[in-house]
């Protein structure tokens, strides 16, 4: 990386400390600028979501600010529930630097009208949360914040709870099950009857009076937007390509030497954040496979020279995700890891769509085989099961599922015998300790009704 836009330097200890590298510039620069002036730098700067879709941000920001006062109140809300297994991006990025996130919270407020603003994070995520804390009242004692209020609210373990239409559930003290619909037509607080768990028969899919187009950003797209309203938009594309300007956060987990998050130029070849941060492979081992979360096709161990960015992921039919890979060696047999993943989407996975959930469950079965090889019936009915696990759902989960297992289909035909199982878990990461990440073994108890077994007790 040629020069950090979000890791620069060490740890900001204190608002002090970040006014004096700049901070700050872009919040004032706003009065000046005015909506159009601010959604137009992020629309040139071309800067796109980095919760996982890669949807650009000044697209999203232009929608929640049009519409007049009719459609109700504005809010703004920071995502960061990061529960995506292999990414621990957000997390680092809090404990580096909390007052990016404030600042480009209140950039975002200010210019699509909102008088709230919410970070919303896990409960168990303790030392970001004091961060964020401590930020925002540092700010707000600065005059900062001026008629802005930010709250920060704290959600379950669950990994449904960073999913946008949950996450709105959880703000108004629901449990993290989707709604029918996004947060621009259906934001929070809103006087019309729920269309969530307790759903009302009305399907509007047009914005009503009263909808309170609410925005919801990934934290790091947050914390990019004061570098880009401060430094401008031709500054932040003088980095990486013209589809995929800027830098990403890549965390690297799995058989790697090492683990890490670091900072990356978007164009980076994969096999170079692998090198950097991961240190490489072990003595005797190659990369079969990587995951980008649990939501994108795996990509082979012949493509690791793939470039991070949306267009040459998507080339190769896969997606950058949160930037969060997760390394598999030789030893890695193809339906172990497609049975690990779809364990953990099938466990995750609420019930609202029984498409979803029982399909989920039963290719979870299905994989869970300790056979030498995966008959020909069982794949029959695995094609199958993929091909309708998606049906009439409410969120992207099952497509996760249909796109992680349907990407290890051709290897588990190829009816060679499989590798020994290694006892993959697929989990959120829970920690950085030293230079390797500590997983959420809670997630082998885990029932698909969300309660936990009890460990069993060693004689
Ligand atoms: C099952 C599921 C889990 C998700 N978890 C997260 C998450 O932990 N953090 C996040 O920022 N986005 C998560 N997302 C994506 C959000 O729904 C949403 O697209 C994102 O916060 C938008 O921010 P962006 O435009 O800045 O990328 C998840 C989506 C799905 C379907
Ligand atoms: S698609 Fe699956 S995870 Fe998403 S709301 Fe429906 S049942 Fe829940």
């Amino acid at each position: 990386m040629r020069d950090g836009i979000l890791l620069e330097g060490p740890q900001v200890s204190s608002l002090d400390d970040y006014l004096s590298r700049g901070g700050g510039e872009a919040i004032r620069e706003v009065a000046t600028s005015g909506t159009d002036g601010v959604i137009g730098q992020l629309e040139a700067s071309g800067l796109r979501g980095r919760g996982g879709a890669g949807f650009p941000t000044g697209t999203k920001w232009r929608s929640i600010a049009s519409g007049g006062p009719e459609l109700g109140d504005r809010y703004v809300v920071a995502n960061g529930a990061e529960g995506e297994p292999g990414t621990f991006k957000d997390r680092y990025l809090l404990r580096h630097n909390p007052y990016a996130l404030v600042e480009g919270l209140l950039i975002a407020a200010h210019t699509v009208g909102a008088r709230r603003a919410i970070v919303a994070l896990k409960a168990s995520f303790e030392i970001e949360s004091a961060r964020v804390a401590a930020a925002a009242r540092e700010m707000n004692d600065a005059g900062l914040t001026e008629g802005v209020q930010i709250e920060l609210v704290l959600g379950p373990d669950e990994y449904l709870f960073g999913e946008e239409k949950a996450l709105l559930e959880v703000i108004e003290g629901e449990d993290p099950l989707p709604r029918l619909l996004p947060p621009y037509i259906y934001g929070l607080f809103t006087t019309s009857p729920q269309l969530g768990w307790s759903a009302g028969s009305r399907l509007d899919t047009d914005r009503a009076a009263g909808s309170n187009p609410t925005l919801v950003n990934n934290v790091e797209t947050l914390s990019t937007v004061p570098s880009i309203i401060r430094r401008g938009a031709d500054w932040f594309r003088s980095f990486g390509t013209p589809e995929s300007p800027g830098s990403i956060l890549c965390t690297i987990s799995g058989d790697t030497n090492r683990h890490g998050v670091g900072e990356f130029e978007m164009g980076t070849p994969l096999y170079e954040v692998i090198e950097q941060l991961g240190h490489g492979m072990p003595e005797g081992r190659a990369v079969r496979y990587v995951l980008s979360g649990v939501s994108n096709p795996v990509i082979h161990g012949d493509h690791i020279d793939i470039p991070l960015s949306y267009e040459a992921m998507e080339a190769i039919g896969t997606g950058l995700g949160t930037g969060g890979f997760i390394v598999f060696d030789d030893r890695t047999d193809p339906v172990e890891l497609a049975g690990a993943v779809s364990r953990f989407l099938s466990v995750e996975s609420c019930g609202q769509c029984p498409a979803c959930k029982l399909g989920t469950v039963r290719i979870t079965e299905l994989l869970s085989t300790s056979d030498t090889a995966i008959d020909p019936s069982s794949l029959a009915e695995l094609s199958a099961r993929l091909a309708n696990v998606t049906d009439s759902a409410r969120c992207f989960l099952p497509s996760q599922e249909q796109r992680v297992v349907a990407s290890l289909m051709a290897d588990m035909r190829t009816g060679l015998a499989r590798n020994p199982p290694r006892g993959l878990l697929i989990t959120k990461l829970t920690d950085l300790i030293g230079d390797r990440f500590e997983l959420d073994e809670r997630q082998k108890l885990k029932r698909p009704d969300w309660t936990y077994a009890e460990p069993e007790q060693s004689a």
